[in-house]
């Protein structure tokens, strides 16, 4: 029984398989942010010498991706990319993901849709019928905090602030924990429709392209 870390790896590597042969000396990827794509950098290091650069969604990744010397670029001095890589909290079967665990929402869904394609890498316990049981991240500007915690309330889950925790951007999170999420394209419009919210954790108006998963009997496609 191979344990969750073990399954990180294996996806990590599968997406190092994956994107190997897509590598040219002008590529540049988009990396996400988390603990799989962690592992993910750390195996990607081992092939920087086949393409140009990253650009990176949060401080967090950006150290790690210097730490091994990979070049980051500002994402003003990027036009296009092919690949942006990524885990995700939650994904459906539709491809429509939950992000923002560990907060860096706000610069994934930037980095992410400046590229053509979203590479998602999970292990199996992320693959759900629905989204909803992971608590929903939205990032808030502080000020608007309690007003528009009050509007998420009009939703029906609990809305938790994730007090402590400041993003990248100076931001607060709201966490809404028990909502049963039927329709993740038309609650995100919903959700960024709020003055005061800067990103959704839905990512669903544009989910991923591909997703590996990785489980007991191997890495699968979902796509
Ligand atoms: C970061 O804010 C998140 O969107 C992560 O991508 C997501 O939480 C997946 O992280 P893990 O790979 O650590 O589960």
């Amino acid at each position: 029984m191979y344990s969750q870390d073990q399954l990180k790896h294996q996806v990590a590597a599968a997406a190092v398989d994956f994107l190997v042969p897509k590598l040219t000396s002008d590529t540049i990827l988009g990396i996400g942010t988390g603990s799989t794509v962690d592992i993910f950098i750390d195996t990607l290091a081992q092939h920087k010498h086949l393409f140009k650069a990253v650009a990176s969604s949060s401080e967090r990744s950006t150290l790690r991706l210097q730490q091994h010397g990979i070049q980051v670029l500002d994402l003003n001095q990027i036009q296009s990319m092919e690949w942006y890589v990524d885990g995700a909290d939650e994904i459906d079967q539709l491809l429509h993901m939950t992000k923002g665990g560990g907060g860096a929402l706000t610069r994934e869904k930037i980095v992410a849709s400046v590229a053509k394609q979203f590479l998602c890498i999970v292990d199996e316990s992320k693959v759900v019928p629905q989204l909803g049981a992971f608590p929903l991240p939205i990032e808030v500007i502080p000020m608007a905090r309690q007003v528009v915690s009050r509007r998420l309330q009009e939703l029906g889950g609990d809305v938790v602030w994730r007090q402590g925790f400041v993003t990248d951007n100076g931001n607060d999170i709201i966490d809404i924990h028990g909502l049963s999420i039927s329709n993740p394209a038309q609650l995100e419009s919903l959700i960024n429709d709020i003055p005061g919210v800067v990103c959704c954790g839905l990512f669903a108006l544009t989910g991923a392209s591909v997703a590996l998963v990785a489980g007991q009997k191997g890495v699968t496609t979902l796509s």
